[in-house]
């Protein structure tokens, strides 16, 4: 299996011509675009090679939850892929038991999962250490409630973003040099080991991705290691030109 390229989309574009304009420009395998839920479907049948993801989802598939979408009715509109726990989501209050329950119906349903998980700038300050313990935290409640697959395939991704990374966040400041520091992918590598490990031991096979300002200028040294499977590109994949340039260097 070759590298996973996530388009996560957020609240982009406005209208759904641009969505589907931004689909057939991003449209290329092994990506999965994950639009905002408005334009699922649009998007959906304009995509030739590339899957469909979707950025959210309650669990279950019908149901007494007014203002949300299901698992089941995402995947009914051939979503194949679903981002868990982001932690835009999570600063919006969404809790791992929760997350939990929707990992448990994503796999029960067969959607592939792409779990987020990372430490805010407040955890990584305080070391490497204490950004291992939050992580290991965040997965131990969030994959609480998945068993182990019956199938040899591994259909489970973990993006592990450094909240901090993520374009859109305040950053961190690098306590020697004050500027905005970036996570090297060395560092994320080690992550990446014990996201793999801890999963392992729960018998769940995973892939790891690295996601948090990935764009064409730094993509290579992440996909060059080997402990990640692919990237989860946020900012860098709402422009066509942006994205066109991250698969070009993702190639190379
Ligand atoms: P970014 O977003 O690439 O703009 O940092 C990544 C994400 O939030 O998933």
């Amino acid at each position: 299996m070759g590298m996973l390229i996530v388009a996560n989309w957020k609240m982009h574009p406005r209208t759904e011509r641009e969505a589907v304009a931004l689909a057939r420009a991003s449209d290329a395998a092994g990506v999965v675009i994950c639009p905002p839920f408005p334009f699922i479907q649009a998007v959906g049948t304009s995509l030739r090679k590339a899957a469909l993801g979707a950025q959210d989802a309650a669990p279950g598939t019908i149901g007494p939850r007014t203002g949300e979408v299901s698992i089941g009715e995402l995947k009914a509109l051939g979503v194949r892929y679903v981002i868990l726990g982001h932690s835009e989501r999570r600063a919006e209050g969404e809790r791992d038991a929760q997350i939990a329950e929707k990992v448990r119906s994503a796999c029960a349903e067969g959607l592939t999962p792409i779990l987020c998980v990372g430490e805010p700038a407040s955890v990584r300050a305080k070391g490497l250490a204490a950004a291992r313990d939050y992580v290991k935290r965040q997965l131990s409640g969030d994959l609480k409630l998945v068993g182990s697959p019956k199938s040899k395939a591994v259909r489970f991704f973990i993006a592990y973003e450094p909240v901090w990374a993520i374009s859109t966040s305040g950053g961190r400041r690098d306590p020697s040099t004050g500027q905005r520091a970036n996570e090297t992918p060395a560092d994320a590598a080690r992550m990446a080991t014990l996201i793999r490990s801890l999963a392992t031991s729960r018998r769940l096979p995973v892939r790891v991705l690295y996601g948090g300002s990935v764009n064409a200028g730094n993509i290579a040294p992440f996909l060059a290691r080997p402990e990640f499977s692919g990237v989860l590109v946020g900012g860098a994949s709402i422009r066509a030109r942006d994205f066109k340039q991250v698969l070009r260097s993702a190639r190379q």
